[in-house]
């Protein structure tokens, strides 16, 4: 047996596990290029890259849709043995891959693996004389994988961000005449905020202990753990985040309410089978990028205008309880343009939801701009709830 010796210190070893970004979130869509020239004019992406069979892809179609920090690989088979045909077939369109950058996607796969993920691809290198793009997948709730996704030479994430270089080989850019109109008119949306997944009932935690174990992400904390009022919201919901809490993925179950949960109803139209409910984009402005999504025709949910008889009373003393400014947005744009807010210890936020992507009442996207908070706005369960509530009251209806 050695010593330690301060000359044989081990050397620091990177984080196979350490994700760098969200490398791209995959959908599995019916007819790719009618569904790009929907993301594209409604929420302002652009139509950077194709692969389909001009390019020499013979089996798929994939349009990469890009806009700040977000990047949507719409994918559509083109034939009937290509695997999205069957999950089409289930699901209807929705999310397949949250696919995540890191260093090095075989070492990442293979930690995840003996950390207990079952494998839904084995590493494979994707290159030419310019670069290697390495792919390796895992399988997470239902549908879901997520692949790791590691980029060298010509084909690193820096180059493709700034438009530089094909997302993988078989890609080619295009330049479709609605990325013109995105730049002049953009709408704003930077990131992926966080990543919504619903899972069956009583399943909660045992993905939170998945995302705990095989990921070796952390439960997230925040002010209103403790205040979900499952009474109205009639989900259970506890929040995963990657070590540097650059990926946050709340994990949704039904839970009784006073309504059908919102979760079952997924879980119906979804073959009972677990899947993302949301991706929550980011913003720094929530009224100008809702304003220019509704003026695109982003169908939103509606509220009544009784939530804002009590949303300020309720926002801006709990920011005043912990010492900070009231909500400094224009409150009477804020009810204009139907944009829910909530606050905690930290701060506060601002969020809309928009009405389901597809026919399928499935996945849905939200428009969330922070100011301090890094919750995800539990207060407006309640809020809903009781605006509804009142309403209905008025009606005689109660
Ligand atoms: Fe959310």
């Amino acid at each position: 047996m050695t010593t330690a010796s301060t000359q044989t210190a081990p050397s620091v070893t990177t984080d196979p596990l350490a994700l760098i970004d969200v490398d791209h979130v995959r959908f599995y869509v019916g007819n790719a290029k009618q569904a790009a020239y929907f993301y594209a004019h409604t929420f302002g992406f652009n139509i950077s890259q194709v692969a389909d069979l001009t390019t020499g892809s013979r089996d798929e179609a994939d349009y990469l849709l890009t806009q700040g920090n977000i990047r949507l690989l719409l994918t559509s088979p083109l034939n009937d043995t290509h695997p999205a045909a069957e999950e089409i077939k289930l699901y209807g369109d929705g999310v397949k891959d949250v696919a995540f950058t890191v260093e090095d996607a075989r070492a990442a796969y293979e930690r995840a693996v003996a950390n207990g993920a079952e494998p839904a691809q084995e590493p494979r290198e994707i290159r030419d004389d310019r670069g290697t793009v390495t792919v390796a997948s895992i399988k997470t709730y239902g549908r879901v994988i997520h692949t790791f996704v590691s980029r060298t030479g010509h084909y690193a994430l820096e180059n493709i961000k700034r438009g530089d270089a094909e997302f993988m080989p078989v890609f080619k850019k295009i330049d479709s005449p609605v990325n013109a109109y995105n730049t002049a008119n953009p709408a704003g949306l930077m990131f992926v905020d966080h990543l919504v997944g619903n899972v069956e009932e009583g399943k909660m935690n045992y993905w939170v202990d998945w995302y705990e174990n095989v990921l070796e992400f952390k439960m997230f904390k925040h002010f209103d753990d403790a205040d979900i009022s499952t009474e109205y919201s009639a989900l259970m919901s506890k929040v995963m985040a990657s070590g540097n809490n650059l990926i946050k993925m709340p994990i949704n179950e039904p839970a009784e309410g006073k309504k059908k949960s919102q979760i079952q109803e997924y879980l119906e139209w979804h073959s009972m089978t677990p899947g993302v409910q949301h991706l929550a984009l980011r913003t720094d402005d929530e009224l100008a990028s809702v304003a220019a999504l509704r003026a695109r025709g982003v169908d939103f949910l509606s509220l009544p205008d009784t939530y804002y008889e009590a949303v300020w009373d309720r926002v801006n003393k709990t920011l005043t309880d912990h010492g900070h400014e009231a909500v400094k947005e224009d409150h009477e744009r804020i009810k204009d343009l139907g944009i829910l807010v909530d606050a905690d210890d930290e701060g506060y936020l601002l969020q809309l939801f928009t009405k389901p992507l597809q026919d399928r009442p499935t996945l849905f996207f939200e428009i969330i701009s922070r100011r301090g908070s890094q919750s995800f706005g539990k207060g407006n369960f309640k809020a809903l709830f009781e605006a509804l509530e009142l309403e209905q009251e008025r009606r005689g209806n109660l």
